[in-house]
């Protein structure tokens, strides 16, 4: 069930009203775990966190984690650690304990059950998995999301935390959470911008065509609620 579709002008607007649910969500928190999406759209949230609510959030509560990330050094232009700390992390001040991230550099299936194992040992669980007081999706134009693609829809069901995910062109590895753990979420959030969505977000909306084969069309809050902070252009308007 769509829980909450909202949507916005553009990138930036959409951003200004997920920055201020985000903000409200972590308020009277005293820990709040977020994990974070990659690619190109919340570029433009990092950067208005940075620039407008550096001082309105509480830092010293918030521990940012990864929905995905991609299996390259943090130094690379790949990797969504290192374009989530040049937009953001370099200029708020949060505690780098609070940062948990994927670490690219180390094999896929090593790292997949590391990252498994921080989760476990940090973030209280619900109905038997770890339970994130947010997760941060986007959704590619082939219905992905996370680093679940299509042609790995069954990391949908998969029990495990992380699995490794395989881009289906370019074959890079990646380190993805499962379907199993951010359907645990207490807050999902997707942010899908661009009219190369827009067909897809339609079909997944009226559970029409292929929306089966999308795996963002899976993503289903077990307990907890689902938004999607949509613009013009991905809402087909
Ligand atoms: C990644 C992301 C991925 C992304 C979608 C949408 O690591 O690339 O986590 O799931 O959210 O591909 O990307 P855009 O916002 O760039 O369209």
């Amino acid at each position: 069930m769509m829980n909450n579709k909202n949507i916005c002008k553009d990138g930036e607007t959409l951003s200004e009203e997920f920055a201020n649910f985000f903000l409200r969500e972590t308020q009277n928190k005293p820990v709040f775990h977020v994990a974070l999406s990659g690619g190109s759209t919340p570029k433009i949230l990092f950067d208005l966190l940075a620039k407008e609510y550096a001082t309105k959030f509480n830092w010293q509560t918030i521990h940012f984690w990864w929905g995905d990330e991609r299996c390259v050094p943090p130094t690379d232009d790949e990797s969504n650690y290192k374009m989530t700390k040049e937009l953001l992390i370099d200029k708020i001040a949060i505690p780098p304990q609070n940062i948990h991230r994927i670490l690219g550099e180390n094999a896929p299936e090593k790292e997949a059950i590391r990252y498994a194992k921080e989760i476990e040992g940090i973030i209280p669980a619900k109905n038997g998995l770890p339970r994130f007081d947010l997760m941060l999706l986007g959704m590619g134009p082939d219905g992905h999301t996370a680093s679940i693609f299509p042609n790995q829809i069954e990391l949908i069901k998969a029990e495990p935390i992380c699995a490794v995910a395989t881009h289906p062109e370019s074959g890079q590895k990646r380190v993805t959470l499962t379907g199993a753990t951010i359907n645990n979420s207490a807050e999902i959030a997707f942010l899908v911008t661009g009219a190369n969505k827009a067909e897809k977000i339609q079909e997944i909306f009226n559970k029409e065509g292929d929306y089966k084969k999308y795996p963002a069309a899976h993503i289903k809050a077990t307990d907890g609620k689902l938004s999607w902070y949509l613009d013009e252009s991905a809402a087909g308007k």
